[in-house]
Formats: structure tokens, C-alpha cells, sequence
């Protein structure tokens, strides 16, 4: 399909190592772009870029990590700003960013504790800002860019046991949006995508504790089933191509019905 190409530009996923990152850095390696696998989990993301540039070999590219392959990876601790510092530095110039990574500790509000507020506001909402602020300014200045919020349907509708999760979560929406309205003259979109229930390890574990739960939740979903990585990531993969130009300070559920509005 024209427009869909992404031959060329260089993303950066955050949590790429994780179940709906590794998903996105597939999808996005699949148009041609080079993809930076980030996370904290090194040699996990080690072996997400190792078998997108296997799966997606560049010609241009002799081997995993040298200029032109299709993705390296870059090992960052989303709460260390100075860490985020280094992993700018060390990306080089970057076309699309996807702040997919995220933290979530459940407990009920009243006794939660502040210190997993505080992990949750500086890997979820702190560090989409920092790479923003940091990454922004090259994508408006080359005159092209696209900017990703993976956020969740808890925040737009509520979630029991998230209520810090999902108030970074939900920051992340004024944020998409203001930089929407600042990024279009440099030609840089900014969108966010909220998935729903997505049948990930980590809602797997969710089910280990609470035997039966994501049945339940599942048959409470409009489309009578959970979510896939690739249900997010193909959404997330067409905002940063050419057609979705026109596309931009949206928040987008992906979610099979849960979320209408
Ligand atoms: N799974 C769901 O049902 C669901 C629902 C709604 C929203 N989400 C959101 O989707 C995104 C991806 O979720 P997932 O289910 O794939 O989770 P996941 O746990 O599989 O992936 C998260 C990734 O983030 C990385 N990460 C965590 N802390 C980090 C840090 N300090 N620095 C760098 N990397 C760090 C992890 O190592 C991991 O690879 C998250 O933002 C999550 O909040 C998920």
C-alpha cells in the first residue's frame, strides 16, 4: 500500500523487549524502518533485535548492530534520567519514538504505597517527557517525525487496583496533545493508543493469582476476546507511516469494544 513504507527512518520503542513492544519493533521493522530495541532488560533486547534483523535482513546491513541493519538495541532505565541522557546520546538521530514501556503494581488506592507512585510517574509519564524533550527539537528541525504513546484504556475509563497506573497513564493524554499542537508545524504527529486487556505474561500472571479472572474479563469484551500484541501494534505501526499524516493529538483505544468514545 503507498504511504506505508518506512524505509529510512529511525524508531525507538521503548519496553521494546516487552510482549506488545517486541510486537511493535516487528511491525516496524516489517515497513523498513530501523528499529532501536530500548529497555532495561539488556540481553532481552539483545535477542528482540537480533531476530528482527534475521527476519527482516537489509542488504545494506552485513551483520546485527552495524550501520543500515534493520535493528539494534540500547540498554536504558527509564526511572534514571541520566541514563535516558545517555541512551539520546548514543541513539543518534531518531524519527519515530513509541513510549510503550511501562510499569503497573496493582493495590487498592487507599493502601497503596507512594514509593510505587513514584516508580509508576517516573517510568510511565517522567521518561516520556525526558526522550520527548530530549528527541523532539532533530524530528522538527529534519522536518518529519511521529511520536507514540502506548497509555491504557484504565486511564480513560478507570481500572480497580491502578488508580496511580492509570493517573500517568492519563497524563500522557494532555501531554500528546499539547506537543500535537506545538510538534505540526515542524510535520511531527503525536497520537495516543490506549490497549484494553491484552493477553500478555504479564495479564497471564494476573490470571496464576486470580484463577478465572481474564475469562471473565474476556467475555465482558463486545468482540469476546482479549487483546493480541499485534492488535496494539498494528495500530500503533500505521500512526507512524505516511497515511496517517493527517492523524494527530487522537487517543485511540484498541480494546475490542470496552472503550467507545
Ligand atoms: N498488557 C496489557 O493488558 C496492557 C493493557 C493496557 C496498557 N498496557 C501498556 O502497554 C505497554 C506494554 O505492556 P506489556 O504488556 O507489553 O508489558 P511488558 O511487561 O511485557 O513490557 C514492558 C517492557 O518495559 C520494560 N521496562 C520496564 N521498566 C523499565 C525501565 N525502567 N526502563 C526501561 N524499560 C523498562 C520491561 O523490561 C518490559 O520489556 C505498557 O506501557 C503497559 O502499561 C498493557
Amino acid at each position: 500500500m503507498r504511504g506505508m513504507s518506512l524505509q529510512g527512518r529511525t524508531a525507538v520503542v521503548t519496553g521494546g523487549a516487552g510482549a506488545i513492544g517486541g510486537a511493535i519493533c516487528r511491525d516496524l521493522a516489517s515497513l523498513g524502518a530501523h528499529v532501536i530495541v530500548a529497555d532495561i532488560d539488556g540481553s532481552a533486547a539483545a535477542a528482540t533485535a537480533a531476530a528482527l534483523t534475521g527476519a527482516f535482513p537489509d542488504p545494506a546491513a552485513a551483520e546485527p548492530g552495524a550501520p543500515g541493519a534493520r535493528a539494534r538495541h540500547l540498554t536504558v532505565d527509564l526511572a534514571d534520567p541520566a541514563s535516558i541522557e545517555e541512551f539520546c546520546a548514543r541513539a543518534g538521530p531518531v524519527d519515530i519514538l513509541v513510549h510503550n514501556a511501562g510499569v503497573s503494581i496493582v493495590e487498592p488506592f487507599v493502601t497503596s504505597d507512594p514509593e510505587h507512585w513514584d516508580l509508576m510517574w517516573r517510568v510511565n509519564l517522567r521518561a516520556p517527557m525526558l526522550l520527548t524533550k530530549l528527541l523532539l527539537p532533530g524530528m522538527t528541525g529534519r522536518g518529519w517525525g511521529r511520536l507514540v504513546f502506548v497509555s491504557s484504556d484504565g486511564a480513560r475509563a478507570g481500572s480497580g487496583g491502578e488508580g496511580a497506573y492509570a493517573a500517568t497513564k492519563a497524563g500522557l493524554f494532555g501531554l500528546a496533545k499539547t506537543l500535537a499542537r506545538e510538534a505540526a508545524r515542524g510535520n511531527v504527529t503525536s497520537n495516543v493508543v490506549c490497549p484494553g486487556p491484552t493477553d500478555t505474561p504479564m495479564l497471564r500472571r494476573v490470571d496464576a493469582e486470580k484463577p478465572g479472572l481474564v475469562d471473565k474479563i474476556a467475555k465482558g469484551i463486545p468482540l469476546r476476546r482479549l487483546g493480541a500484541p499485534e492488535d496494539v501494534a498494528g495500530l500503533v505501526a500505521y500512526l507512524c507511516t505516511d497515511r496517517a499524516a493527517y492523524v494527530t493529538g487522537q487517543t485511540l483505544s484498541v480494546s475490542g469494544g470496552v472503550t467507545m468514545h
